[in-house]
């Protein structure tokens, strides 16, 4: 499937804060929308968000994609919080800024999933991502209401054969 994606959750890009308003966004959105409308075919837009968001901005989230009438919602990117990992406070600072993938991710991207399609009472498609390293953390994603998964950390952990097995459990469901 062809998509464009707005990614406005980047947390190595210093504009990230701006990406979080409210008004700034819709211009985005317009602007974009409009330059979808100048090709032959369109592809859907879809918004890409951060897992860090609280409740009041999950839900204006909710109310911006049903405004600008855009085709869904990516949860989520990476996140810039470090609450919860086994590494030590000294060793964090070294490695410094930058977004956290994969396995401690999982939970925090579940939920924005579940809230976001919740809230809005599955009125657009959400994609799933964060953490997904097993067929039953896919599983878990599309269970909180994602209609799809992607898979980045996992992905280079256990390659092509988790999408197999993925796909396996999926069939015997
Ligand atoms: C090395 C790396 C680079 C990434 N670059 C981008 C990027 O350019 N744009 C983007 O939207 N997300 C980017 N991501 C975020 C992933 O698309 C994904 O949302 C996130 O890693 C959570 O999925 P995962 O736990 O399966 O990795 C990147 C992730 C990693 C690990």
């Amino acid at each position: 499937m062809d998509y464009f994606v707005l990614n406005v959750s980047c947390p190595n890009v210093s504009s990230h804060a701006k990406l979080n308003d409210k008004e700034y966004l819709e211009e985005l959105i317009g602007v974009v929308q409009q330059a979808n409308k100048t090709f032959d075919k369109q592809k859907p837009i879809l918004l890409k968000i951060a897992p860090d968001l609280n409740q009041h901005q999950l839900d204006e989230i909710v109310a911006l994609i049903q405004d600008t009438g855009l085709d869904g919602v990516i949860a989520s990117n990476t996140s810039t919080s470090r609450s919860n990992l086994k590494t030590s406070a000294s060793r964090l600072k070294e490695i410094g800024n930058g977004g956290l993938s994969g396995k401690p991710l999982k939970n925090k991207s579940t939920e924005v999933i579940r809230y976001l399609s919740k809230k809005s009472k599955q009125s657009f498609p959400i994609i799933g991502v964060g953490g997904i390293h097993t067929a039953a953390d896919a599983i878990e994603k599309l269970d909180a209401g994602a209609m799809l998964v992607q898979i980045y950390t996992g992905f280079i952990y256990s390659g092509p054969q988790l999408i197999k097995e993925i796909n396996k459990k999926l069939l015997s469901k």
